[in-house]
Protein backbone atom coordinates (compact mmCIF):
# COMPACT_ATOMS: atom_id res chain seq x y z
CA UNK A 1 0.00 0.00 0.00
CA UNK A 2 1.25 3.41 -0.87
CA UNK A 3 -0.20 6.77 0.14
CA UNK A 4 -0.78 9.21 -2.77
CA UNK A 5 -2.19 13.21 -2.94
CA UNK A 6 -4.01 13.82 -5.72
CA UNK A 7 -3.67 18.05 -6.37
CA UNK A 8 -7.16 19.18 -8.10
CA UNK A 9 -8.24 22.74 -9.11
CA UNK A 10 -10.61 24.01 -7.10
CA UNK A 11 -12.66 23.14 -4.14
CA UNK A 12 -14.04 19.74 -4.18
CA UNK A 13 -17.15 19.32 -2.36
CA UNK A 14 -18.67 16.85 0.45
CA UNK A 15 -20.67 15.26 -2.18
CA UNK A 16 -17.74 13.99 -4.50
CA UNK A 17 -15.67 13.38 -1.24
CA UNK A 18 -17.96 10.51 0.01
CA UNK A 19 -17.33 9.47 -3.77
CA UNK A 20 -13.86 8.90 -3.65
CA UNK A 21 -13.87 6.87 -0.31
CA UNK A 22 -10.99 6.28 1.55
CA UNK A 23 -9.52 9.49 0.12
CA UNK A 24 -9.28 12.53 2.24
CA UNK A 25 -9.81 15.88 0.93
CA UNK A 26 -8.30 18.88 2.24
CA UNK A 27 -9.49 22.48 0.51
CA UNK A 28 -6.12 25.03 0.47
CA UNK A 29 -6.74 28.18 0.67
CA UNK A 30 -5.16 28.93 -2.84
CA UNK A 31 -8.57 27.36 -4.32
CA UNK A 32 -6.96 23.87 -4.82
CA UNK A 33 -7.99 20.74 -2.82
CA UNK A 34 -5.79 18.15 -2.12
CA UNK A 35 -6.99 14.04 -1.81
CA UNK A 36 -4.86 11.94 0.08
CA UNK A 37 -4.75 8.58 0.61
CA UNK A 38 -3.93 4.55 0.24
CA UNK A 39 -3.69 2.97 -3.22
CA UNK A 40 -3.03 -0.93 -3.35
CA UNK A 41 -1.80 -1.05 -6.48
CA UNK A 42 -1.50 0.76 -10.41
CA UNK A 43 -4.95 -0.54 -11.13
CA UNK A 44 -6.31 1.25 -8.36
CA UNK A 45 -4.46 4.24 -9.17
CA UNK A 46 -6.02 3.96 -12.62
CA UNK A 47 -9.30 3.76 -11.08
CA UNK A 48 -9.00 7.09 -8.90
CA UNK A 49 -7.53 9.03 -11.63
CA UNK A 50 -10.09 7.81 -14.29
CA UNK A 51 -13.04 8.75 -11.39
CA UNK A 52 -11.45 11.90 -11.04
CA UNK A 53 -11.82 12.60 -14.85
CA UNK A 54 -15.33 11.28 -15.15
CA UNK A 55 -16.03 13.80 -12.03
CA UNK A 56 -14.39 16.75 -14.61
CA UNK A 57 -11.99 17.09 -11.91
CA UNK A 58 -8.81 19.26 -12.93
CA UNK A 59 -5.70 16.94 -11.70
CA UNK A 60 -2.54 19.58 -10.78
CA UNK A 61 -0.60 17.13 -9.26
CA UNK A 62 0.72 13.51 -8.00
CA UNK A 63 2.40 12.28 -5.77
CA UNK A 64 3.92 9.13 -3.83
CA UNK A 65 3.91 10.44 0.16
CA UNK A 66 6.83 9.18 1.05
CA UNK A 67 6.62 6.56 4.36
CA UNK A 68 8.65 8.41 7.35
CA UNK A 69 9.04 5.59 9.97
CA UNK A 70 7.54 6.99 13.19
CA UNK A 71 10.30 7.58 15.61
CA UNK A 72 8.27 6.11 18.73
CA UNK A 73 9.50 2.57 17.59
CA UNK A 74 7.05 0.92 19.32
CA UNK A 75 3.87 1.50 21.81
CA UNK A 76 4.59 2.02 25.12
CA UNK A 77 2.39 1.24 28.32
CA UNK A 78 2.86 3.43 31.33
CA UNK A 79 0.75 2.83 34.98
CA UNK A 80 -2.04 4.72 33.45
CA UNK A 81 -1.45 5.75 29.80
CA UNK A 82 -0.95 4.21 26.24
CA UNK A 83 1.79 6.02 23.86
CA UNK A 84 1.82 4.81 20.49
CA UNK A 85 2.96 6.50 17.09
CA UNK A 86 0.55 9.07 15.32
CA UNK A 87 -2.00 8.18 12.74
CA UNK A 88 -3.43 10.02 10.33
CA UNK A 89 -6.91 9.69 11.58
CA UNK A 90 -5.66 11.19 14.98
CA UNK A 91 -6.32 14.66 13.52
CA UNK A 92 -9.62 15.80 14.56
CA UNK A 93 -9.23 14.61 17.91
CA UNK A 94 -6.25 16.41 18.71
CA UNK A 95 -7.67 19.37 16.48
CA UNK A 96 -10.79 19.90 19.75
CA UNK A 97 -8.21 21.00 22.33
CA UNK A 98 -5.16 22.26 19.77
CA UNK A 99 -7.73 25.17 18.46
CA UNK A 100 -8.29 25.93 22.38
CA UNK A 101 -6.54 29.86 22.86
CA UNK A 102 -5.39 28.88 26.46
CA UNK A 103 -3.70 25.55 24.47
CA UNK A 104 -1.94 27.60 21.75
CA UNK A 105 -1.31 30.44 24.06
CA UNK A 106 2.68 29.28 24.18
CA UNK A 107 2.55 27.38 20.95
CA UNK A 108 3.56 27.93 17.42
CA UNK A 109 0.11 28.12 15.80
CA UNK A 110 -3.75 28.16 17.26
CA UNK A 111 -5.58 26.30 14.41
CA UNK A 112 -8.70 27.82 13.33
CA UNK A 113 -9.89 25.69 10.02
CA UNK A 114 -9.62 21.87 10.40
CA UNK A 115 -8.91 21.08 6.81
CA UNK A 116 -5.44 22.60 7.21
CA UNK A 117 -5.04 21.57 10.92
CA UNK A 118 -5.29 17.59 9.12
CA UNK A 119 -2.81 19.04 6.50
CA UNK A 120 -0.64 20.29 8.74
CA UNK A 121 -0.71 17.33 10.65
CA UNK A 122 -0.22 14.61 7.97
CA UNK A 123 3.02 16.01 6.54
CA UNK A 124 5.21 12.76 6.99
CA UNK A 125 7.59 14.86 9.08
CA UNK A 126 5.08 15.90 11.47
CA UNK A 127 3.51 12.33 11.95
CA UNK A 128 6.56 10.41 12.19
CA UNK A 129 7.54 12.92 15.24
CA UNK A 130 4.77 12.66 16.75
CA UNK A 131 3.44 10.73 19.66
CA UNK A 132 -0.31 9.88 21.10
CA UNK A 133 -1.22 9.95 24.39
CA UNK A 134 -4.16 8.01 25.53
CA UNK A 135 -6.30 7.58 28.03
CA UNK A 136 -8.42 4.40 28.66
CA UNK A 137 -8.50 4.70 25.16
CA UNK A 138 -9.07 8.65 24.82
CA UNK A 139 -6.50 10.76 23.49
CA UNK A 140 -5.32 13.34 25.75
CA UNK A 141 -2.53 14.49 24.85
CA UNK A 142 -0.07 14.46 21.53
CA UNK A 143 3.58 14.98 22.15
CA UNK A 144 6.67 15.33 19.78
CA UNK A 145 9.84 13.02 19.79
CA UNK A 146 12.36 14.07 17.39
CA UNK A 147 15.99 12.49 17.03
CA UNK A 148 18.40 15.52 15.19
CA UNK A 149 21.88 14.83 14.80
CA UNK A 150 24.23 16.79 17.60
CA UNK A 151 26.60 19.38 16.39
CA UNK A 152 30.12 17.90 15.55
CA UNK A 153 32.85 19.00 13.87
CA UNK A 154 33.82 17.70 10.02
CA UNK A 155 35.79 14.58 10.81
CA UNK A 156 33.53 13.16 13.97
CA UNK A 157 30.29 14.22 12.44
CA UNK A 158 28.78 10.83 11.51
CA UNK A 159 29.26 9.78 15.54
CA UNK A 160 27.08 13.05 15.87
CA UNK A 161 24.14 11.14 13.83
CA UNK A 162 20.62 10.31 15.79
CA UNK A 163 22.63 11.09 19.04
CA UNK A 164 20.21 14.09 20.53
CA UNK A 165 16.33 14.31 20.65
CA UNK A 166 14.00 16.40 21.51
CA UNK A 167 10.82 16.56 23.50
CA UNK A 168 7.48 18.51 23.20
CA UNK A 169 4.38 18.20 25.30
CA UNK A 170 0.78 19.07 24.63
CA UNK A 171 -2.27 17.87 26.76
CA UNK A 172 -6.15 18.55 26.44
CA UNK A 173 -6.39 21.18 29.61
CA UNK A 174 -9.21 18.67 30.74
CA UNK A 175 -6.42 16.49 32.01
CA UNK A 176 -3.81 18.72 32.91
CA UNK A 177 -2.95 18.59 36.88
CA UNK A 178 -3.19 15.01 36.98
CA UNK A 179 0.84 14.34 36.38
CA UNK A 180 0.07 12.50 32.88
CA UNK A 181 2.83 15.05 31.01
CA UNK A 182 5.15 13.58 33.65
CA UNK A 183 4.44 10.35 33.34
CA UNK A 184 4.05 10.28 29.57
CA UNK A 185 7.51 12.62 29.20
CA UNK A 186 9.13 10.05 31.58
CA UNK A 187 8.23 6.73 29.21
CA UNK A 188 9.61 9.00 25.93
CA UNK A 189 13.08 9.88 27.99
CA UNK A 190 12.85 6.25 28.90
CA UNK A 191 12.60 5.45 25.23
CA UNK A 192 15.24 7.88 23.83
CA UNK A 193 18.14 6.39 26.47
CA UNK A 194 17.46 3.31 26.70
CA UNK A 195 15.40 2.51 23.45
CA UNK A 196 17.17 5.13 20.96
CA UNK A 197 20.74 5.03 22.28
CA UNK A 198 20.60 9.03 22.51
CA UNK A 199 23.02 10.91 24.98
CA UNK A 200 21.30 14.12 25.02
CA UNK A 201 17.54 14.91 25.54
CA UNK A 202 16.23 18.82 24.96
CA UNK A 203 13.38 20.37 25.68
CA UNK A 204 12.00 24.04 25.55
CA UNK A 205 9.65 27.05 25.99
CA UNK A 206 8.71 30.17 27.04
CA UNK A 207 10.07 31.12 30.23
CA UNK A 208 6.55 32.83 31.23
CA UNK A 209 5.21 28.88 30.23
CA UNK A 210 4.99 28.16 33.88
CA UNK A 211 3.74 24.94 33.58
CA UNK A 212 6.43 23.61 31.06
CA UNK A 213 8.58 24.51 32.40
CA UNK A 214 7.74 22.99 36.13
CA UNK A 215 7.32 20.12 33.71
CA UNK A 216 10.72 19.59 32.25
CA UNK A 217 12.16 20.53 36.45
CA UNK A 218 10.01 17.69 37.19
CA UNK A 219 11.65 15.47 35.09
CA UNK A 220 15.33 16.72 36.72
CA UNK A 221 16.08 18.20 33.03
CA UNK A 222 18.64 21.02 33.40
CA UNK A 223 17.74 24.61 32.26
CA UNK A 224 21.02 24.97 30.57
CA UNK A 225 20.12 27.97 28.49
CA UNK A 226 17.79 31.34 29.11
CA UNK A 227 17.88 33.71 26.25
CA UNK A 228 16.09 37.06 27.06
CA UNK A 229 13.25 39.07 24.84
CA UNK A 230 14.22 36.34 22.33
CA UNK A 231 11.15 35.01 20.63
CA UNK A 232 8.42 36.97 19.53
CA UNK A 233 5.25 36.26 21.03
CA UNK A 234 1.92 36.57 18.73
CA UNK A 235 0.78 39.65 21.61
CA UNK A 236 3.28 41.55 20.62
CA UNK A 237 5.88 41.29 23.35
CA UNK A 238 9.53 39.90 23.31
CA UNK A 239 9.50 36.88 25.55
CA UNK A 240 12.58 35.24 27.16
CA UNK A 241 13.58 31.58 26.20
CA UNK A 242 14.53 28.89 28.23
CA UNK A 243 16.45 25.51 27.03
CA UNK A 244 16.39 22.26 29.43
CA UNK A 245 18.33 19.47 29.23
CA UNK A 246 19.22 15.83 30.04
CA UNK A 247 22.13 13.24 29.53
CA UNK A 248 21.60 9.64 29.33
CA UNK A 249 23.91 9.22 32.69
CA UNK A 250 21.75 11.84 34.24
CA UNK A 251 18.62 9.72 34.17
CA UNK A 252 18.92 8.18 36.83
CA UNK A 253 16.42 5.99 39.45
CA UNK A 254 15.52 9.93 40.68
CA UNK A 255 14.28 11.03 37.30
CA UNK A 256 12.91 7.41 36.00
CA UNK A 257 10.48 7.37 38.97
C1 LIG B 1 2.86 21.73 29.43
C2 LIG B 1 1.69 20.85 29.89
C3 LIG B 1 1.69 19.56 29.07
C4 LIG B 1 1.88 20.52 31.37
O1 LIG B 1 0.71 19.87 31.84
P1 LIG B 1 0.48 19.63 33.41
O2 LIG B 1 -0.88 19.10 33.58
O3 LIG B 1 0.87 20.84 34.15
O4 LIG B 1 1.56 18.51 33.76
P2 LIG B 1 1.25 17.10 34.42
O5 LIG B 1 0.19 16.43 33.63
O6 LIG B 1 2.55 16.41 34.54
O7 LIG B 1 0.65 17.47 35.83
C5 LIG B 1 1.48 18.05 36.80
C6 LIG B 1 0.64 18.81 37.77
O8 LIG B 1 -0.30 17.91 38.36
C7 LIG B 1 0.00 17.72 39.74
N1 LIG B 1 -0.12 16.26 39.96
C8 LIG B 1 -1.25 15.66 40.41
N2 LIG B 1 -1.07 14.34 40.45
C9 LIG B 1 0.19 14.10 40.02
C10 LIG B 1 0.94 12.91 39.85
N3 LIG B 1 0.43 11.72 40.10
N4 LIG B 1 2.20 13.01 39.38
C11 LIG B 1 2.75 14.21 39.10
N5 LIG B 1 2.07 15.38 39.24
C12 LIG B 1 0.80 15.32 39.71
C13 LIG B 1 1.41 18.26 39.94
O9 LIG B 1 1.57 18.77 41.25
C14 LIG B 1 1.46 19.35 38.90
O10 LIG B 1 0.81 20.51 39.32
P3 LIG B 1 1.64 21.89 39.46
O11 LIG B 1 2.37 22.11 38.16
O12 LIG B 1 0.59 22.88 39.72
O13 LIG B 1 2.58 21.67 40.57
C15 LIG B 1 0.34 21.60 29.73
O14 LIG B 1 0.38 22.77 30.50
C16 LIG B 1 -0.03 21.96 28.31
O15 LIG B 1 -0.42 21.11 27.51
N6 LIG B 1 0.05 23.27 27.99
C17 LIG B 1 -0.38 23.75 26.67
C18 LIG B 1 0.61 23.42 25.59
C19 LIG B 1 2.01 23.87 25.96
O16 LIG B 1 2.23 25.00 26.36
N7 LIG B 1 2.96 22.94 25.79
C20 LIG B 1 4.35 23.18 26.09
C21 LIG B 1 4.99 23.97 25.04
S1 LIG B 1 6.67 24.33 25.46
Amino acid sequence: MTTYTFGIRGHLDDHWAAWLGDLRVTRSADGTSTLTGPVRDQAHLHGILGGLRDIGAELCSLNVVEDVAPTLPHPVRTKRLTLRAARPDDADAIWQYRRLPEVGAWLTEIPTDLDAYRATFTDPGRLATTVIVELDGTIIGDFMLRVDDAWAQAEVRDQARGTQAELGSVLDPAFHGHGYATEAMRALLRVCFDDLGVRRVTANAFLANEASCRLMERLGMRREHHAVAESLHRSGAWLDTVDYALLSHEFTHHTKE
